[in-house]
């Protein structure tokens, strides 16, 4: 709870008026559910006003895709935000198009949700040449990109491999949505976040402009 406030705290300190807190569940990682998080949520929003903290808190998940998330979403055992009714879900990040991806985001589409796919960034199956495509059908299905706030840190826009992802990302008009990333109440609580000590991270992931477009 104290971690929880504090990180309200810095937030409100950074001008944010609206937090939509997205915990994981992630089934026998964060063996989560909507109603232990809710439970635990209007604890949070009792203790935030107790304070007279100014922010309005709305619950929601960042759901982890596997062959049960189908099931999740027909259950209607998923956490959904917004007035677009967003459900955020991540998924594997290697090369492969992870196997359930189209069914939940059918799923989630007949179901009346918007498919909110986290931190798009990270997606070796969506980086790569075909995942054009790949993102193309998504979006026709329904399926919203959200991105970390901490992409732009790491890789500005059109500098280094996820810089460059998210340069052809805003150019079509594909990111919907900008995470936090923020999971500790410090400035350095964002885990994919360039260190602050040492830009050594920030070259080594950064072209110069005169290196040859690979
Ligand atoms: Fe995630």
């Amino acid at each position: 709870m104290d971690e929880s406030l504090d990180i309200l705290r810095l937030l409100v300190a950074e001008g944010v008026r609206t937090v939509v807190a997205t915990p994981h569940i992630y089934p026998g990682k964060f063996d989560n559910e909507p109603d232990a998080l809710r439970y635990r949520f209007d604890a949070l929003e009792a203790a935030r006003a107790a304070i007279g903290l100014a922010v309005s808190l709305e619950l929601g998940a960042e759901h982890w895709l596997d062959a049960s998330l189908v099931g999740r979403i027909a259950a209607r055992r998923v956490l959904s935000f917004g007035p677009e009714r967003y459900v955020l879900f991540e998924t594997s990040t290697g090369p492969d198009i992870p196997a359930s991806l189209y069914d939940a985001v059918h799923a989630l589409s007949d179901a009346g949700f918007t498919p909110l796919l986290a931190h798009v960034e990270r997606y070796a199956y969506l980086r790569k040449e075909s995942g054009e495509e790949v993102m193309a059908d998504l979006r026709a299905a329904g399926a919203r990109f959200q991105v970390n706030r901490t992409v732009g840190e790491l890789n500005l826009p059109g500098h280094g491999v996820r810089g460059r992802f998210l340069a052809r990302l805003l150019e079509r008009g594909w990111v919907d949505e900008v995470g936090s990333d923020l999971h500790r109440p410090t400035a350095r609580g964002r885990p994919h976040a360039i260190p602050r000590s040492g830009a050594a991270g920030f070259h080594q992931t950064t072209r110069k402009p005169t290196d040859p477009s690979p």
